[in-house]
């Protein structure tokens, strides 16, 4: 059975005294009214990230992200945050190629899969993204851009390691935009990623990995999005900074 998983982005949003606030209802909701197997993750600003898996202890219900990691094991990278770190400070999983980073930070897909094997080597769950423009699902390129994505940061991984990831398509045309993709379409993209990775691993392996959407993912629409056969959950970013909306969200599976 594929993990169902909703993930939560706070991108760089929340002070400190805020966002330990925000994670502490969140925990609470979870506790309280999550009762099927979900995880629900959060991935804050790194600053916060200590002082959350903390308040978190003892709870298996919500795990930790991170919103990026450097490629890099150790060194002269100011400004930067190894895998490592994040590990040893209890994080267990990282938000990778996200198209935020991917356009303001030039991150490529050659760059990616150099994070998610930094990532994958101190035992953090990379959540690979990956999604098209709206010009490029306009021209009709939506498809090989996904396959592209895949292919040049994750199929150098072995099936042993590749069975680790989590996947998420994010349009971008529907992140912060309140215009979500609709279920069907977002089926079509998930089904096609998962014929993807069978094709180039096996049917088997390709059915153990969570596949999540995001893009305005919110209570209304989460329902059905993860009713489809193929969507594993949702990687939530306006949405997530909102406890009530955010649980409400993981309760799209109860
Ligand atoms: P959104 O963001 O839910 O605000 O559209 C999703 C994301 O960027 O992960």
């Amino acid at each position: 059975m594929r993990k169902k998983i909703v993930a939560g982005n706070w991108k760089m949003n929340k002070n400190f005294s805020d966002g330990l606030a925000l994670f502490s209802e969140v925990i609470n909701m979870a506790n309280d009214e999550l009762h099927n197997s979900q995880q629900v993750i959060v991935c804050s600003p790194y600053l916060h990230l200590h002082s959350l898996v903390q308040l978190n202890k003892g709870n298996t219900k919500v795990a930790l992200g991170a919103q990026n990691c450097h490629q890099a094991e150790i060194g002269a990278f100011t400004g930067e945050i190894s895998a490592d770190m994040l590990a040893s400070a209890g994080v267990q999983y990282v938000i990778i190629g996200h198209s935020e980073r991917r356009q303001y930070f030039a991150e490529s897909n050659t760059l990616c899969a150099a994070k998610i094997d930094i990532a994958l080597k101190n035992n953090l769950t990379p959540i690979y993204c990956i999604g098209e423009t709206l010009q490029e699902r306009e021209a009709g390129t939506h498809f090989d851009i996904i396959k592209t994505q895949l292919a040049q940061a994750t199929y150098h991984l072995s099936a042993q390691d590749f069975v680790k990831l989590v996947i998420a398509y994010e349009p971008v045309w529907a992140i912060g935009t309140g215009v979500t993709a609709s279920s069907a379409q977002a089926q079509e993209i998930h089904a096609f990623i998962r014929k993807e990775i069978a094709w180039q691993y096996s049917a088997a392996l390709a059915d153990e990995i969570s596949i999540l959407y995001g893009g305005s993912c919110n209570p209304k629409n989460a329902e059905e999005l993860f009713a489809q056969a193929d969507i594993d959950g949702g990687l939530i970013g306006g949405a997530s900074l909102k406890s009530r909306d955010f649980i409400d969200i993981a309760k799209a599976f109860n």
